[in-house]
């Protein structure tokens, strides 16, 4: 059954990040709202536009707008979405949010989730296979976020390894099989 729900999208600075256009027209597709969230480091490897032009809304990527006066209110989003998908989710993000932090508006949202969330981690084969990376891995697992093992293949690094982001088409077959029955 496929999912069909509203969708906070999150997109972290990867060089894999470009792969979740695809996924988000994968989902809309499919029948769901997409809400896109960067990080600042998101808009290095792919550009706003690109998705706001897809999913019909506004990509949001800080807790204020640019005039400073108002909130992108990251507890409205938080309870808006049926699904908190982050895809590609870098080493970076991993740790912040194993560790609480809340540095960037997807982080708070994170935070405030009493949805599903799923996570994709993509990087490189040293980072996968380090310590550290495990360890914020097994904390985010025992605090119940879905997490969508990467793949072992070619790497942006020229070299072939572990720690590659799956291909659009099975991140959407693995949503559907864990929530598409769900909204049901
Ligand atoms: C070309 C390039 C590719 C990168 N790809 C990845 C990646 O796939 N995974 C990762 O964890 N970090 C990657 N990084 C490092 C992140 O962009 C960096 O840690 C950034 O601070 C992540 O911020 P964010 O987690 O807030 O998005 C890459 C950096 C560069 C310059």
């Amino acid at each position: 059954m496929q999912f069909t729900g509203r969708v906070v999208l999150g997109i972290t600075g990867s060089i894999s990040a470009y792969k979740s256009l695809f996924v988000a027209r994968e989902l809309l597709k499919q029948g769901c709202e997409i809400q896109v969230v960067f990080t600042q480091a998101a808009a290095q490897f792919v550009t706003p536009l690109s998705f706001s032009a897809l999913t019909g809304k506004p990509v949001l990527s800080s807790m204020v707008q640019g005039d400073n006066q108002t909130w992108n209110n990251h507890i409205e989003l938080a309870s808006w979405c049926q699904l908190l998908l982050i895809a590609p989710m870098t080493a970076n993000t991993l740790a912040n949010l194993a560790n609480g932090q809340c540095t960037e508006l997807l982080h708070a949202v994170y935070l405030s989730a009493k949805s599903d969330v799923m996570a994709c981690p993509a990087m490189d084969h040293d980072m996968w296979h380090h310590n550290s990376v495990k360890r914020n891995l097994s904390t985010l697992i025992q605090d119940g976020v879905h997490i969508m093992m990467p793949e072992h293949g070619p790497l942006a690094s020229g070299l072939v390894g572990d720690g590659r982001l799956p291909e659009p088409s099975q991140i959407v077959a693995a949503i559907n099989l864990r929530f598409g029955t769900r909204l049901a």
